[in-house]
């Protein structure tokens, strides 16, 4: 088991846009395996490459709730399809910013093309949490984070907070 430290704001690497990938060999798959390891160790529902500091687009999500079994699910180079008109909304928080969370709206639905951990051309509908999770995730990989749906003035304030938090305390583990 590998767990990775989990990038926070204000790092300028969440910023940028993460790589297609060309083939899963045995260096992808070992980072499917340290995504979900250091995922499910923070207790989160997913996870993209960038947030352990790979330019990749791997993102995995597991939405099940705590007395089910795992459904984990791999998603390599997802593309959007299709998004649902019905919106709605959740309060989000991100590995990568600790202690915050933003209300967004964002579609219902969502149907995503991407390769799964086999290499096989894949198709996933996804509706409610799990929709609004592989929507974030997926967000990650074109360096987008929940903060960049709030006010400039908003947004520089809790990279301030959480820049303080960090200088006083050393390493934050969420
Ligand atoms: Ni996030």
């Amino acid at each position: 088991m590998t767990i990775k430290e989990i990038i926070t704001v204000p790092d300028e690497i969440l910023k940028k846009v993460s790589e297609p990938i060309e083939k899963i060999g045995v260096n992808e798959k070992k980072l499917i395996d340290n995504l979900f390891d250091t995922m499910y160790n923070s207790n989160g529902i997913g996870l993209a490459a960038v947030q352990i500091g790979i330019l990749k687009r791997i993102l995995v999500v597991d939405v099940s709730n705590k007395d089910e079994k795992n459904q984990p699910i791999v998603l390599v180079n997802p593309v959007i399809k299709n998004l649902s008109d019905e919106k709605s909304i959740y309060e989000e928080g991100c590995l990568s910013i600790p202690e915050t969370f933003v209300e967004i709206e964002r579609p219902k639905i969502c149907e995503v093309e991407y390769i799964n951990e086999k290499g096989s051309k894949k198709i996933l509908k996804c509706d409610g949490l799990l929709s609004t999770c592989v929507q974030h995730e997926i967000n990650h990989l074109d360096g987008k984070l929940i903060i960049d749906h709030l006010s400039k003035l908003k947004k520089d304030f809790i990279i301030k907070k959480i820049s303080k938090i960090k200088k006083s305390t050393g390493r934050i583990v969420v």
